[in-house]
């Protein structure tokens, strides 16, 4: 839940939820089928070595992992923040390293979101030190207004706009993750109360 770790609400009643489709699932398909295709064709003989950040990035790279022809292995991450202001103080903390080593690896960093970007920064950092062969990013989705790290990911789905975004690996408070779809969620009828703020 990187957009807003804790959204501030007014209402004192659980407010009712809902979701509004912002990108089909049919349209994101049909787009990391794109991706796979950019990918392979600028690495075109190379083993490529997935690395996702868990959770939200699963979806994303099981989808790409399928849709890129040739080699490909993958492996998992993942990163903790502490507390509220998590990423604007870049205090990102690795709780899960991955199995095997980079080194000489093609590795592209599979994630669903670049939002402030602080998380991305830290993975390079530390994936650069291990030495791949070459090292790329891909996002489902990137949220430039939100940019604070000078980050940047090779490969971009769908730049989006400064809305709380749930589904395909997004969530809100580890629901609507599972949707085929991303969805902006409004809470009660002021979708302003759920706009990310961190
Ligand atoms: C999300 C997302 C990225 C990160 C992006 O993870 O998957 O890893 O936040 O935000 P940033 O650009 O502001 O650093 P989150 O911490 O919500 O964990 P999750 O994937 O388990 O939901």
């Amino acid at each position: 839940m990187p957009q807003s770790k804790k959204p501030r609400l007014q209402a004192t009643k659980a407010p009712r939820e809902s979701v509004r489709i912002l990108i089909t699932g049919g349209r994101i398909q049909r787009r990391i089928q794109e991706i796979a295709k950019q990918i392979r064709k600028d690495f075109p003989d190379e083993p490529l070595h997935l690395v996702s950040v868990l959770k939200g990035g699963v979806f994303f790279l099981t989808d790409l992992a399928r849709s890129i022809s040739g080699e490909v292995s993958f492996d998992f991450i993942a990163v903790s923040s502490y507390g509220q202001n998590t990423h604007s103080s870049g205090q990102v903390r690795l709780t899960r390293d991955l199995d095997s080593s980079v080194e000489g690896k093609t590795v592209i960093v599979v994630e669903d979101i670049l939002d402030t970007g602080m998380t991305l920064q830290y993975l390079l950092r530390l994936f650069e030190q291990r030495k791949p062969k070459h090292l790329r990013v891909a996002v489902l989705l990137d949220k430039p207004e939100r940019r604070i790290a000078d980050v940047r990911a090779d490969y971009v789905g769908f730049s989006i706009p400064n809305e709380f975004v749930v589904g395909y690996g997004l969530d809100y408070a580890e629901r609507y993750r599972n949707l085929r779809y991303v969805g902006i969620l409004t809470l009660g009828s002021d979708t302003k109360k759920v706009v990310a703020e961190k």
